[in-house]
């Protein structure tokens, strides 16, 4: 058995997903606005991802924007059966590259759209809802209006299965009476622990949790007991926070981002890594 087959896997609506996926956002350019300094090692670290066994990669049209889901559809178009592409709207980027909302049933319409356009395909297995009511933090309020526009996206067979990202787990329980969610993509790491309760939630309804930067994104988790938790086990301190992702809840998925091929193989090997319980109270009191 490989590493990231000794992960497991998780059921996504009918799609059956590795729990080690990759992230494909930082294959665009700096601040994740227009191309990458190099096309083709953006390309072939999405191949090598394939190569290594990943078939969950989580993309959306407003990274470059629609820099990142050319890449993948340069790279690994026509897709192997059994990849799963799994996608965000609700957000579109200024000339500036900041990150504004896109809500409205027409925009939410077009983003589907264009998601199925960049990738080459005719159907999206995953389209995530990014509530944007505030860029930064999940804030408290509706979101019937734009998922109510894609359910119907959904109910036209555009759209596999639905998901919702940077949410309350008060609009996932208003979600839930809209349509069927598969995953929840909200910003969770050894650091960042305010899901907690969320994540075991959504554990007991079978639903999957897919936390956003998994090793602390745009600030590197850093921290003296995650190195020397490391250290002890001979591994590096990436691939011990993402081993404790995924002895954490058996319903989260990893999509760890990178643009080398080294971080990608080190992420593929947190699958493998036993972490002890003296090794896991350590690093829970981290959060
Ligand atoms: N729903 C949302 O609102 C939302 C928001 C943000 C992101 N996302 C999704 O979540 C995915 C993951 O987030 P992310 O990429 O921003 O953050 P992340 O996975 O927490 O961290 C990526 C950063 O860690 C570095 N890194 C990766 N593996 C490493 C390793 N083994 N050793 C040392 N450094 C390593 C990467 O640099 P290198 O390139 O040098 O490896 C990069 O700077 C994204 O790709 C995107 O698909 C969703």
């Amino acid at each position: 058995m490989n590493n990231l087959n000794s992960a497991g896997t998780y059921q996504l609506g009918q799609r059956t997903v590795k729990r080690i996926g990759y992230g494909a956002m930082r294959l665009s350019g700096p601040g994740v606005f227009g191309p990458p300094a190099d096309q083709a090692a953006a390309e072939h670290v999405l191949e090598q991802a394939l190569a290594l066994g990943v078939n969950h990669i989580d993309t959306s049209d407003f990274y470059g924007p629609h820099v990142t889901n050319k890449l993948i559809k340069s790279a690994l178009a026509p897709y192997p059966d059994d990849l799963t592409i799994v996608t965000k709207v609700g957000a579109r980027r200024g000339s500036d590259g900041a990150w504004l909302p896109a809500q409205s049933r027409a925009e939410l319409h077009s983003a589907v759209e264009d998601n199925l356009r960049h990738l080459g395909l005719e159907v999206m297995d995953v389209v995530n809802l990014r509530i944007m009511l505030d860029v930064h933090h999940p804030v408290e309020g509706s979101i019937e209006e734009p998922l109510a526009a894609l359910a119907e996206l959904q109910q036209r067979g555009l759209i596999r299965h639905i998901g919702l990202s940077h949410v309350t787990a008060t609009q996932v329980q208003q979600g839930r009476g809209i349509c069927d969610i598969v995953c929840v993509q909200n910003q969770y790491n050894l650091a960042h622990r305010t899901d907690d309760a969320l994540i075991d939630q959504l554990n007991q309804a079978g639903i999957a949790y897919v936390p956003f930067f998994p090793l602390g994104g745009f600030s590197p988790l850093q921290s003296s007991v995650l190195s020397e938790v490391a250290a002890t086990l001979h591994a590096n301190p990436m691939q011990v926070a993402l081993a404790w992702l995924l002895q954490r809840s058996p319903n989260i998925l990893l999509i760890p981002g990178t643009t080398s091929v080294a971080h990608l193989r080190d992420n593929m090997l947190a699958g493998s890594l036993v972490l002890d319980p003296d090794s896991i109270r350590k690093l829970n009191a981290i959060g």
